[in-house]
């Protein structure tokens, strides 16, 4: 049987030591040395992020999902990827800056295609309107995933198909948070997205701070893009 020897106090070491960290090559870096404990670390910090996007993907997303297919940014192990496949989703690419991260979602099996991307100085090797569900889980925070890169995520979904995003709520993310749901509006205003359901969650994930207890909140964003712009 496999050992598990983390504490959480491992956990939060590690998550705190990536914030000594300056640029996104210098995260990707952490990513790397990351990977192989991933899964098991985020276990233990109650991680609920993968599976609240898909709860949410799957009570809003209707059509067939035997021949959707599912762009998964910043895919890391593919837990995300993973969690769709169990509600009937079959089709899935995977993106992210991390090759360990990659290495391990590739031996998941799960994944059509996988490509290398430092999101924010590389564009999506993606092509356009190519997918029914985009979803990035977990990268949308303060130094990561800046959020310019859902203007990207836009152009990937077909007419109609469905975006999902989560972020964090402490904090130390806040301002980031803002700055993502103001980007959101805009795109609702310019008739580009329509909202479908946006979900505040009290109990997102353990803390780690030094100056916080208990859990940290968090939020999934579904939209949907617009068929056709209507100016
Ligand atoms: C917390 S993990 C989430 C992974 C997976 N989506 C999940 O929920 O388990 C964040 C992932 O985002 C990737 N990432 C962070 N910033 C990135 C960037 N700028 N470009 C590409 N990948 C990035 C990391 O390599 C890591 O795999």
């Amino acid at each position: 049987m496999e050992e598990h020897t983390r504490t959480f106090t491992d956990v939060k070491n590690a998550i705190l030591s990536a914030h000594e960290n300056s640029g996104p090559r210098d995260k990707m870096r952490f990513y790397d040395k990351w990977a192989e404990q991933y899964e098991e670390d985020v276990a233990l910090l109650d991680y609920r992020a993968p599976s609240l996007a898909t709860e949410c993907i799957a009570s809003h997303v209707q059509g067939d999902r035997d021949s959707a297919k599912v762009l998964d940014v910043a895919c890391g192990t593919g837990l995300v990827s993973m969690k769709l496949k169990e509600k009937g989703f079959q089709h899935f690419s995977g993106l992210d800056g991390s090759e360990v991260m990659l290495d391990l979602s590739r031996k998941t099996g799960l994944y059509q295609e996988l490509w290398k991307c430092l999101l924010g100085l590389e564009p999506l090797p993606v092509q356009a309107e190519a997918y029914e569900v985009v979803v990035i889980v977990g990268a949308l925070s303060v130094g990561q995933v800046p959020v310019p890169v859902i203007e990207e995520m836009w152009r990937a979904t077909k007419p109609g198909g469905h975006i999902c995003m989560t972020t964090r709520a402490n904090p130390d993310n806040l301002k980031y948070k803002a700055e993502l749901e103001l980007a959101l509006d805009s795109m609702v205003s310019e008739g580009r997205m329509i909202r479908v359901a946006v979900s505040e969650v009290e109990e997102w994930e353990k803390a780690v701070q030094e100056h916080e207890t208990g859990y940290i909140p968090g939020a999934v964003y579904l939209y949907r893009k617009a068929m056709a712009l209507h100016k």
